[in-house]
């Protein structure tokens, strides 16, 4: 079967926001998806940004929402309304299955493609009663909150199991993702990579995108 491809997500919460626009320039020729980390200070100890910024970025990239928040159900309309083309919640956040296809059944009424989120310490049972009912996984290989943070290996083992159950299954994978751990987790089944300080620490963006790519 031919092997899906990789995406790359460049994650904006690295970006230097004094020159967003430039900074979304700078990936847009090359990546495929652009990730807002949407964090509350709550659901996460870091405070970033809201759908007022994501509303200011003119980008021909689908956004990729990801809602660390504590209460994603209330915040779906508003990046709804910004049409953008996917939304992330975690499922520590959303802890019952009603409340969670709820949610993945608003998010596609809206346009939009739906994710669950498991953090690094979350078992993937945690997910696993939507896991045939959504169009994306992201495994975690950080705590969220920061970008910069360095990658924990042990989450691989989630997205090979994760793989190997529902091998049509998208599989994002974001934190600590860089040259180095590009390959493993493309190797474990991975095939949408978010990498935040990889690449806007990089002064060859367009070189960095595309080694993370290789298989
Ligand atoms: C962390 C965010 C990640 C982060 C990735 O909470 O969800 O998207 O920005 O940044 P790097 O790639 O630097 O780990």
């Amino acid at each position: 079967m031919k092997s899906a491809p990789i995406l790359i997500t460049p994650s904006i919460l690295s970006a230097d926001f004094g020159r967003l626009q430039e900074e979304v320039d700078s990936v847009e020729p090359h990546a495929d998806w652009l990730q807002c980390d949407v964090m509350d200070g709550h659901f996460v100890p870091n405070i970033s940004f809201g759908a007022p910024v994501v509303r200011a970025i003119k980008t021909k990239l689908p956004l990729d929402i990801h809602l660390m928040v504590s209460n994603p159900a209330d915040r779906i309309d508003e990046f709804l309304t910004l049409k953008v083309a996917h939304i992330t919640f975690h499922a520590e956040a959303v802890p019952k299955t009603a409340d969670r296809l709820a949610l993945i059944a608003r998010i596609r009424k809206g346009g939009a493609t739906a994710g669950i989120a498991i953090n690094p310490d979350t078992p993937l049972d945690a997910a696993s009663d939507v896991l045939s009912d959504i169009d994306l996984l992201l495994v975690m290989s950080v705590h969220p909150g920061f970008g910069g943070q360095k990658f924990i290996s042990d989450v691989l083992e989630k997205v090979r199991q994760a793989h190997r159950a529902h091998p049509g299954l998208m599989i994002q994978m974001d934190g600590g993702v860089d040259e180095k751990t590009a390959p493993q987790c493309i190797a474990a089944g991975a095939n949408n990579l978010v990498a935040g300080s990889a690449i806007f620490r990089a002064k060859n963006r367009e070189a960095v995108i595309a080694s993370l790519r290789q298989r």
